[in-house]
């Protein structure tokens, strides 16, 4: 709630937060990820390619545009990449990623692009949102997309640029990635203002 007035108030200022009529839990993550997939095909339906991450991901801008999306190069269409996880469903209910066998029988799932951050092509929101109309709700939302992928026959394409874990800051390492996960916001700041110090430096 708190964190709900907040963004509110902050959405006054800078008119760049939208919200739904849903509560912001982590298990009602995958509704926000489906209205983020509704509203990218609704208002963005020519955006070239569109980026889901979390607030506490590091995202190096200049190495996602220009290594990964090309602006020059031919955009791709159905699409979708980060960093691909093979794996099954956890049991132990004491886990967060914890799956009942009810909710989810088989014993793997699908391969799927970690949530902490992935990138699409613009026309994959729309296929996205429309396949969840026909595809049980799973809480997992990384997990959730990429059941929604296999329906539509569309392999997520491994980058090593997407760090989903915790990579201790230098200058030149973080220089070479896409994401890192698991940064504060007073890191967030100083590797932002580090890097923006230092463009004259090589390495
Ligand atoms: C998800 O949001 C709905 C609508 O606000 C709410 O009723 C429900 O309890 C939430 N579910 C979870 C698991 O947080």
């Amino acid at each position: 709630l708190l964190s709900l007035s907040l963004s509110l108030s902050l959405s006054l200022v800078f008119h760049d937060i939208i919200a739904e009529d849903f509560e912001d839990s982590y298990h009602n993550l995958t509704l926000k990820t489906m209205m983020g997939m509704r509203w990218a095909s609704s208002f963005c339906p020519n955006a070239r390619y569109v980026m889901k991450t979390d607030s506490d991901i590091f995202v190096n801008m200049d190495n996602l545009v220009l290594n990964l999306l090309r602006p020059d190069a031919k955009p791709r269409r159905r699409f979708f990449t980060g960093h691909v996880i093979n794996g099954g469903p956890i049991r132990d209910t004491r886990s967060k990623w914890y799956m009942s066998r009810e909710l989810y029988p088989e014993s793997k799932y699908p391969p799927f692009c970690s949530g902490t951050g992935y990138v699409f092509s613009g026309d994959m929101a729309e296929l996205i949102y429309k396949t969840s109309l026909h595809t049980r709700l799973l809480h997992l939302e990384d997990v959730y997309v990429g059941l929604c992928l296999r329906k539509l026959g569309i392999h997520p394409v491994q980058n090593s640029g997407f760090n989903h874990w915790k990579m201790s800051y230098s200058l030149c390492r973080y220089r070479r990635v896409l994401t890192v996960h698991q940064i504060s916001p007073e890191e967030m700041h100083r590797i932002w203002n580090d890097m923006a110090s230092k463009k004259h430096l090589k390495c």
